[in-house]
């Protein structure tokens, strides 16, 4: 079955679209976490750039990013804040959540930032790692997803960055201020 991928503008997401991407995150998410909001999902940022995986099933997978200027160390760095990866389980395995990785990172390298930026759980931070992102350490600071204002700080949890307009290896050092709630 061919899949298709298609990079879409938040603001241009049709309706229909929004309903099908919906479907999917409801599918996975909804007992444990309710239903999706593009807007705010599950009290995460919002995407402002989705990228899209559909085959003759429907669409069969998501990534999001957000544009933000963060703080680490000293500087600004501007960052594609990444979140909403999902593959729906007969699709997985196959090689698409690699695929959806490689493209949104071509995207964000479109969209002109430094590099892309994500936390995770420790059990999928080896999926991330063999898609090319690298993972840092430092200390973290962020607003709760839960009501948005509560200021959370972890040294521990995985952080992964990958390349966009900036190579790796040029990520700065120093602490992360991420100035709003993680993706
Ligand atoms: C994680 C997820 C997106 C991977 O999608 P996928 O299409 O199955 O991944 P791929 O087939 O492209 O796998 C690429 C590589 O990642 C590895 N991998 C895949 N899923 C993994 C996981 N959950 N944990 C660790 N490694 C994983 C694969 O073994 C493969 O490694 P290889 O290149 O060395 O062979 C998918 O399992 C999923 O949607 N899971 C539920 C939602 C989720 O956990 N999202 C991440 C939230 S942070």
């Amino acid at each position: 079955m061919q899949t298709t991928i298609r990079v879409v503008r938040h603001t241009h997401l049709p309706p229909r679209t929004i309903e099908s991407v919906r479907s999917l995150f409801d599918a996975e998410y909804y007992e444990k976490f309710g239903p999706w909001d593009p807007d705010c999902p599950y009290g995460y940022s919002p995407a402002d750039v989705h990228v899209i995986a559909t085959n003759g099933l429907g669409i069969v997978g998501h990534v999001g990013f957000q544009r933000r200027l963060i703080d680490v160390g000293t500087v600004e760095v501007p960052v594609g804040g990444t979140g909403g990866v999902l593959v729906a389980p007969q699709a997985r395995g196959a090689g698409l959540g690699a695929l959806l990785m490689s493209r949104v990172r071509e995207a964000m390298h479109t969209a002109g930032v430094d590099f892309g930026y994500l936390g995770c759980r420790e059990d999928v931070a080896p999926f991330y790692t063999s898609c090319g992102w690298h993972r840092i350490r430092a200390r973290e600071r962020c607003f709760s997803r839960l009501d948005g204002t509560t200021i959370i700080e972890s040294v521990d949890a995985p952080i992964l960055i990958c390349a966009a307009t900036k190579t790796a290896e040029s990520w700065p050092a120093g602490p992360i201020d991420l100035r709003g709630t993680p993706w």
